[in-house]
């Protein structure tokens, strides 16, 4: 199994809040990873020290083996690094499709400058040209009805599954999802999440996605992650994770006194 991400001993304090204290982990190509944590266990914050949004005040993010801590986020996107944000980044007066064409646009232009380029200018790994690649991304998605459509104006749960559309229209080998289902009704959300894994696969990214609800994590992630305090309290498969005592105290609240939380075997 390779190592696609690795961080090491990362920690990050804002003021008297510790938000990261030696988090190491590594994350194996082709895995999907839920992270769990109660609200200010560090999960986003996490999310930004790999995605190059904040710097660590101490440790190193690895991928692909290259140390890439001081790279700007930029520079880490183009390295293979898709990132989606809690709160959706559309442009909300562009319709569907533009928001698209938009995040195309930049893969476009990431690539070969223009006066190198010979005939029709393709969008790297579409092989199409910008516009017949947007129009795939809407398909893959299930957007297509919401076309022409201003971004603005669709339902939450539409909006969500945009702005991981045009995340992934980039084709970053890791994908990194804060929050993807948040603010979706409870109905919506095995829908959505079905979409995004289905184009996932079909693109063969590595996946780390934030999530509060359980049954979702339970039913996507190969592997979890929680995140207490800014630590990590537990790792594994999802079923072992979710009957640790430390994780059912103080992640879901399904345990509600310390009997037996640290004790794996109780
Ligand atoms: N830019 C910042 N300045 C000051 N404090 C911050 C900043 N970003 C995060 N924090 C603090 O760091 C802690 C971790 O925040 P973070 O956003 O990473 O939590 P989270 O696990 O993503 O929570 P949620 O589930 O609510 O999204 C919190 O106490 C938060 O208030
Ligand atoms: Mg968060």
């Amino acid at each position: 199994m390779s190592v696609l991400l690795e961080t090491r001993g990362l920690h990050k304090r804002f003021g008297a809040v510790v938000a990261a204290k030696d988090i190491s982990v590594a994350i194996e190509r082709d895995s999907v990873v839920g992270l769990i944590g109660t609200n200010g266990a560090g999960k986003t914050t996490f999310v930004n020290m790999v995605t190059g949004y904040l710097k660590p005040d101490q440790g190193s993010v690895r991928f692909k083996g290259r140390d890439v801590t001081p790279l700007h986020p930029r520079q880490i996107t183009r390295l293979g690094v898709g990132r989606s944000f809690q709160i959706p980044q559309l442009y909300d007066s562009l319709s569907a499709y533009d928001n698209v064409v938009v995040a195309l646009g930049i893969a476009l232009r990431n690539a070969r400058p223009r006066w190198l380029a010979r005939g029709p200018r393709l969008v790297p790994g579409y092989g199409l040209p910008l516009e017949e690649a947007a129009e795939q991304v809407l398909e893959r998605f299930g957007l297509a009805e919401f076309r022409d459509r201003p971004a603005g104006v669709l339902p939450g749960g539409v909006r969500k599954l945009l702005d991981i559309a045009m995340t992934l229209a980039l084709k970053p080998e890791l994908l990194l999802l804060d929050e993807p289902t948040s603010g979706v009704s409870s109905e919506e959300k095995f829908a959505i999440m079905d979409r995004i894994m289905r184009a996932v696969r079909g693109s063969g990214a590595t996946v780390l996605f934030v999530e509060h609800d359980m049954d979702i994590v339970s039913r996507y992630a190969s592997r979890v992650l929680a995140f207490y305090d800014g630590r990590v309290i537990a790792d594994g498969a999802p079923a072992e994770v979710l009957a640790d005592p430390d994780v059912q105290l103080y992640v879901t609240g399904t345990r509600t006194t310390a009997e037996g939380a640290g004790h794996a075997d109780d």
